[in-house]
């Protein structure tokens, strides 16, 4: 057993662990995740911040399910986790997605490039089995598929999206957002990395009328906080989650 197995051992025994080592869990999951070490514990760090609200964990672009599985560590076993993923890689960016994403795709020589970030499902499979999360639904195929008509059991608790491109993070901002619960948690990974992720925050926030902070944490990631009442108004002509939900639909997948 690992010294991170242990403490983890421990914290089911006696609860929690003030400084849990996070540390010590982006080691037992560095092989299932490419979130850069740094950037995986702050990851840890505020999700377990908000284990105090109820409901499920989700997370939309899993890759290898490292970074589910290390959340799954730090907020509890016993949760519900949907795990979504192509497990077939990115879809083709688009000129929305910006100059970098497309670099990105072009690069296939870097080793950012992860086969187009795809992998087979049995990744996911096993880190949420080591984890040894007792609820997991992982399910492949895209978004634009899978996440319609989902519905996550008790509401979410935790939301990471960390989907790329504009239209993967729109369609999983229209699904998974109204199902967030108060006081509830949504990180996107990739906000300060392409275009296409940040406007498809604006447009869902602004079209659905949400005054809500689009917060960073520790200088890395960005994130929100489900407010109680998360609409400001219900001004005429107001487009509403349901009418982006209709449009979501139509963007189709390259
Ligand atoms: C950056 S990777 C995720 C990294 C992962 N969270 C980790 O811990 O290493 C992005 C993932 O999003 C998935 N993805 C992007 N757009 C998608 C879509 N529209 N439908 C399904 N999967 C999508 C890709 O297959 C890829 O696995």
């Amino acid at each position: 057993m690992t010294l991170g197995g242990f403490f983890r051992s421990v914290t089911r025994i006696v609860g929690d662990i003030p400084r849990l080592p996070l540390r010590s869990i982006y080691r037992d999951y560095a092989d299932y995740t490419m979130i850069p070490e740094p950037s995986f514990i702050r990851n840890l760090a505020l999700a377990r911040q908000f284990r105090g609200v109820p409901g499920a964990v989700v997370e939309c672009g899993v890759w290898k399910g490292g970074m589910s599985a290390g959340i799954a560590e730090v907020v509890g076993r016993d949760r519900i986790f949907y795990l979504f993923d192509s497990f077939q890689g990115c879809p083709k960016a688009k000129e929305i997605d910006g100059i970098r994403a497309k670099q990105w795709q072009q690069d296939i020589d870097s080793p950012f490039y992860y086969n187009n970030s795809s992998a087979d499902i049995g990744f996911s499979q096993e880190a949420m089995r080591r984890a040894g999360a007792h609820h997991v639904h992982i399910t492949k195929g895209w978004f634009e598929q899978t996440l319609s008509g989902f519905c996550a059991q008790g509401g979410i608790a935790i939301l990471r999206l960390d989907a790329d491109w504009y239209d993967s993070t729109m369609t999983c901002l229209v699904h998974l957002f109204p199902q967030v619960n108060e006081g509830g948690l949504i990180i996107i990974d990739d906000y300060f990395a392409f275009e296409g992720c940040a406007l498809a925050v604006h447009d869902y926030l602004s079209r659905n009328r949400h005054a809500i902070c689009i917060q960073q944490f520790e200088n890395d990631f960005c994130y929100l906080v489900k407010p109680r009442q998360a609409r400001i108004s219900e001004a005429p002509g107001l487009r509403t989650d349901s009418d982006s939900s209709a449009e979501a639909k139509r963007h189709s997948v390259e």
